[in-house]
């Protein structure tokens, strides 16, 4: 049998399912029942009637997906694929930023950690986040952990006034980006489509700006695409329109969802684990944040 045969015998016999983000390794998004942007993930999790959760991405995803469904079992094949942007907000920056500004809302990026949640009015994901500090009712809106989402939004909404925190936040492969990769794509022919984490002075050279679900809705408006995201995007845009280019950037690359192998999917499904397990109350105060999200997005 071949590793992808066991995992899929595995998977039936433990009645699991594989969930995986866009930026996931080829062979892993292969494998699994269902690819998405990290809203897709996060509305796919409500209504996982499986037992165990296999869950391929990162460690505020997974945890996301437990905290949605705290009496399954959510496996993250490898336990140390976290966000190098989520590691940037603690729950004193928040804590000291509503101090610093009384009345203020407190966005927070789904990439963030489950403590970090718990301190948020409500979270969101870059396919919401306009739509997110749209429906609040305060004028200033603390956004974090992503600096460059926030400026964003700042665009898209001018009459709010969005402080991020921490200033300067961002994720390390999207701030490898320069307008100079933007501007020869257009040279080249492609329609340039690039990730809101992009620095605003990249996103003003590109056509479209988008999350990664936001991406493959896009798709039917050219042939050829440079897509300004982590470089396996691509593989999943060409997965789903063979016809069309896809321009990819090789110096984009998220090393945590590289980290897991085929070998990890299936020695977590035979060992079920690691597991990811959080205290009770700190699900129950992140749980608020991303529902409010969630009710709002349905
Ligand atoms: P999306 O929600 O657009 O998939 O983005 C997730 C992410 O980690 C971007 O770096
Ligand atoms: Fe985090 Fe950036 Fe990797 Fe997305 S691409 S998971 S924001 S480090």
């Amino acid at each position: 049998m071949t590793v992808q045969e066991e995992i899929n015998k595995l998977k039936t016999e433990k009645n699991a399912i594989i969930l995986a983000h866009n930026y996931e390794p080829p062979e892993i998004q292969d494998i699994a029942d269902f690819i998405g942007d990290s809203l897709e993930l996060a509305l796919r999790a409500t209504d996982v009637t499986e037992d165990i959760i296999v869950f391929c991405g990162v460690l505020f995803m997974a945890e996301t997906a437990k905290i949605l469904n705290p009496e399954k079992k959510v496996i993250l094949p490898a336990p140390d694929a976290g966000c190098l942007l989520a590691d940037q907000l603690s729950p004193e920056m928040i804590k000291s930023a509503r101090e610093d500004n009384p009345g203020a809302e407190v966005v927070l990026y789904v990439n963030s950690t489950a403590e970090s949640k718990a301190y948020a009015d409500i979270v969101c994901t870059s396919a919401n986040a306009v739509d997110v500090v749209k429906s609040l009712k305060s004028e200033t809106v603390l956004f974090g952990p992503d600096s460059n989402l926030a400026s964003y939004v700042q665009e898209q909404l001018p009459d709010k006034k969005i402080v991020p925190l921490p200033k300067g936040g961002n994720c390390p492969v999207h701030v490898e980006f320069t307008p100079e990769d933007a501007i020869s794509a257009k040279k080249k022919g492609y329609t340039v489509i690039c990730h809101p984490e992009c620095p605003a002075e990249v996103r003003a050279h590109c056509d479209i700006i988008a999350s990664t679900g936001s991406m493959m809705r896009n798709t039917h408006l050219s042939e050829r695409w440079a897509v300004m995201t982590e470089k396996d995007m691509a593989y999943r845009l060409k997965t789903e329109y063979p016809d069309k280019e896809f321009l990819s950037f090789e110096k984009a690359v998220c090393k945590d969802m590289k980290k897991i192998s085929l070998n990890d999917v299936l020695s977590s499904l035979n060992s079920e684990s690691p597991e990811i397990n959080l205290p009770a109350d700190l699900m129950d105060k992140a749980e608020s944040s991303i529902r409010r999200m969630i009710d709002l997005s349905r």
